[in-house]
């Protein structure tokens, strides 16, 4: 029996929590989210409407760009102005290939007006200065009269943008820089200093942090800079065969099915050993914990740019995606926003493109499922989970959202909840895998889709579920 009991002292689930972060890296922003005008796939001033549309039903809060280890090497005014005289650029992380420029910063904003999101700018430390990163956000954010506000409004934008976060550099112990923590907390002091409030909105500024478990990173960034941030992010990837093999995305066997899923739940140790440090500077939990980079990294799929990280996403990725949530719920005090890597055809993406086809993954269809969490009330779980098991359950206006993910490839789940008061299941919708490696592809789009769910028992206060082996279902219920 597992009891559900409403704390009102529990956190809320921050929306942020179900970010997305979109690199120029391979087709995630060329192709999958921005076409140009010109182009024959519908679209709306260049972005693909069928993308914006599928983003906005799963209600996509935030967005992070223009990386990633890319943000490290972009030069923000090589992507302003007319088109054809835009500086290109190589991009040498990813590919080798000649960036354009054709996307840049009035683009991103187009696109973040389209999904109704919030903007979150990854500045760069590792190869720019503290000078271009203030004019920056100066062009982004100054209303009134300045050079970087007038250089905006002659480049078409009359109002500044709105920009909720803004991110000082990004793996900044890697591909920012190569730097100690020591040298990138002085760094962070510094260039931070620069980042201005120029509108009536503060900027939430977030700090490089560490990456997995490297704890040293994240005591000295809060030991010499907390009080100048308010968030410090987190970077963690599921490799199931390490990071030199990584393994595919499609073809593994059972012991890597549960080999990934652990590396999944590993993330509940690495956010609360960073999230023990961070209580140590700052017990008030004003920090947000800011996971900006998460998900499974597969070895690319076979004929494609092996630095384009193109992967194929199966019912696997939809567990990864639902434990990860469900550990991010549990630790909503601290973890403020988080944001899958990446949105379109990269990673673990929400979608994947070819031309004007476009199919939703299983883990898009996880964030689907999910939807309701965000900015609900945390409620907590009291009892035995049984193994492969992982829940997470939370109410907002009287409703409560109750997820249940059962990762055993063969046994169905008996699980028997007990709420505080009566309830009647008003929808149970969700995934269930017929096989370890169901996905969709452009010609089978609906293998993996979300289907009613019937196999419950509600009586009173108690709901008893047989939960498939392989399945992400959520209960919605009243009270
Ligand atoms: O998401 C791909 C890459 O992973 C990012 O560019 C980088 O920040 C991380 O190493």
């Amino acid at each position: 029996m597992i009891k559900l009991v409403q704390n009102q002292a529990n956190p809320t689930i921050s929306k942020y929590i179900y970010g997305h972060f979109a690199e120029h890296l391979g087709r995630c922003i060329y192709e999958g989210l921005y076409v140009g005008k010109d182009s024959e796939i519908p679209n709306v001033n260049g972005m693909r409407t069928d993308v914006v549309e599928a983003l906005k039903n799963i209600k996509i809060p935030v967005l992070r760009w223009p990386g990633g280890c890319f943000a490290d090497e972009y030069h923000w005014k090589d992507g302003i102005g007319a088109k054809e005289n835009r500086k290109m650029m190589v991009n040498t992380h990813w590919g080798g290939v000649t960036e354009d420029n054709s996307f840049g910063t009035h683009e991103f904003f187009e696109l973040v007006r389209q999904l109704g999101c919030e903007a979150y700018v990854n500045g760069n430390v590792g190869s720019g200065t503290v000078q271009e990163m203030q004019e920056w956000v100066e062009y982004i954010t100054m209303g009134g009269i300045s050079p970087m506000a007038e250089e905006r409004r002659k480049n078409g934008q009359a109002e500044p943008w709105k920009m909720k976060f803004f991110g000082v550099g990004n793996e900044n112990w890697g591909c920012g820089g190569n730097m100690r923590a020591e040298y990138y907390a002085d760094e962070y002091r510094r260039y931070q200093t620069y980042v201005r409030q120029y509108g009536d909105e503060k900027i939430y500024k977030i700090a490089g942090g560490a990456n997995v478990d490297d704890y040293h990173w994240t005591e000295t960034l809060m030991k010499n800079a907390h009080w100048m941030m308010d968030g410090l992010s987190l970077h963690y990837y599921v490799h199931p065969r390490g990071w030199e093999e990584k393994g595919s995305a499609l073809e593994f066997d059972e012991a890597e099915w549960y080999v990934t899923c652990e590396k999944a739940e590993y993330m509940d140790e690495l956010v609360t050993r960073h999230g023990t440090i961070m209580d140590k500077y700052d017990p008030e939990k004003r920090i947000g914990m800011i996971v900006d980079e998460w998900g499974t990294w597969f070895t690319a799929e076979p004929g494609t740019n092996p630095g384009f990280l193109y992967q194929q996403n199966t019912i696997r990725d939809a567990m990864v995606a639902a434990i990860t949530l469900n550990i991010f719920h549990k630790h909503a005090d601290r973890v403020h926003m988080a944001n899958i890597a990446q949105t379109v055809n990269v990673l673990q993406a929400m979608i994947l493109t070819d031309g004007a086809k476009m199919v939703k993954t299983p883990s898009y269809h996880v964030f689907d499922l999910y939807k309701d969490h965000q900015d609900a009330q945390l409620i907590t779980g009291f009892g035995e989970v049984p193994e492969h098991v992982s829940m997470t359950a939370s109410e907002k206006d009287g409703v409560i959202t109750l997820s249940v993910t059962n990762y055993d490839v063969h046994e169905t789940a008996a699980l028997d909840f007990a709420f505080e008061t009566p309830v009647s299941v008003k929808a149970a919708r969700g995934l269930v895998g017929t096989e370890m490696n169901a996905h969709n592809d452009f010609d089978h789009p609906e293998t993996v889709t979300i289907q009613d769910f019937t196999a419950y028992r509600e009586e009173g206060s108690n709901l008893q579920i047989s939960l498939p082996a392989m399945s992400v279902i959520t209960f919605t219920l009243a009270k």
